[in-house]
């Protein structure tokens, strides 16, 4: 299981809901395609990608040779396992943002100084159940403690011990990259509050040479083509509409001033597309933008870090900079 993205797009999508992935949500999904589809630019929010299908070829897409982040984090992470858990310090709890990886937080538990409770968030709770009975499982002397929430909004959640050690946000993935800027700062606002006096642990992606990072979105094997064009085939089966995705590319490229990676699903051809009972045109090469995945570089990731109230902390790097692991200490 790894961490999926609850991000989205700017403009109406952010003020309409990638803040949650509502994924089994299927009319969000209807009202928010057929928006979609009728705006121009085309753009609609990538918690779409995540129905089960989606969510394995993501775990497959973790797994590719030319995808680095989820390796080389991982790396990070047990690279520098026992510093991590110095900064944590003795009976922490961990709050990770997400369902999460398993493997990620099971590194920072076995490194970690009698850990005294772990409480997941995620929106799904099947997905939730899941990663808690594994944990618990794995982890028998562990307080686990899963919370169906959606994470970037306001969070409640239960008081921390009284004697235990300070509670640590866990947001690993460089998942904040499929949020818009002004998304990221509000979800970092959001985690401050609720991890008051503790600190929050964030993987970032980092800038680097744009070959590689239009590798990682354009694989040999396609499982990130799959992905995109999953999109289309979700809407056919629960929404009853007509995509044929043999008539649509899978677009991903860097768009350096921005900084981000973009991800399109780009018209072959003229074509309509029914949804619902409306009829959408496609000329050729129209797009329908589907995410984006945004690049750090360690100073900016701790000015945005800054700007939502945490001082920034260590950060920890694989030696080729590939990827980024930051501490940063919540506010007071
Ligand atoms: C979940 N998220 C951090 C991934 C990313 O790299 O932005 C989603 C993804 N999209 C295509 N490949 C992976």
């Amino acid at each position: 299981m790894l961490n999926r993205s609850l991000a989205g797009h700017e403009g109406a999508a952010a003020a309409a809901g990638q803040q949650a992935p509502h994924e089994a949500g299927q009319s969000g999904f209807a009202a928010d395609l057929a928006r979609a589809l009728a705006t121009r630019p085309r753009s609609i929010s990538p918690k779409y990608f995540y129905d089960a299908r989606g969510s394995q070829l993501f775990d497959r897409i973790c797994e590719l040779p030319e995808y680095y982040p989820t390796r080389t984090e991982l790396a990070i992470l047990s690279d520098h396992a026992d510093e991590i858990a110095r900064q944590m310090g003795p009976r922490a709890e961990i709050v990770e943002f997400g369902a999460g990886s398993c493997v990620k937080v099971g590194l920072l538990l076995d490194a970690m100084d009698r850990p005294a409770r772990y409480l997941p968030i995620d929106i799904s709770g099947q997905h939730l159940a899941a990663s808690a009975a594994q944990l618990r499982a794995q982890y028998p002397e562990l307080d686990v403690q899963p919370v169906v929430a959606d994470y970037t909004r306001r969070l409640l959640l239960p008081a921390p011990v009284s004697g235990d050690g300070q509670r640590v946000g866990f947001f690993p993935g460089s998942t904040i990259g499929n949020f818009t800027p002004a998304e990221a700062l509000h979800f970092l606002q959001v985690a401050g509050q609720v991890l008051r006096g503790g600190a929050l642990l964030l993987g970032a992606d980092l800038i680097k040479d744009p070959a590689a990072l239009h590798a990682a979105y354009n694989d040999a094997q396609g499982v990130t083509a799959a992905f995109n064009l999953n999109l289309l085939a979700r809407a056919n089966r629960e929404l009853g509409a007509d995509f044929v995705p043999e008539q649509f590319a899978h677009s991903a490229f860097y768009n350096a001033p921005l900084q981000r990676i973009e991800m399109h699903l780009v018209s072959r051809c003229r074509q309509q597309v029914k949804l619902a009972g409306q009829s959408h045109g496609f000329e050729e090469g129209d797009t329908l933008h589907t995410e984006n995945s945004y690049k750090f570089t360690i100073e900016g990731l701790r000015a945005l870090a800054a700007r939502a109230g945490f001082r920034p902390g260590p950060v920890w790097t694989d030696p080729r900079r590939m990827f980024s692991l930051h501490w940063l200490h919540a506010p007071a």
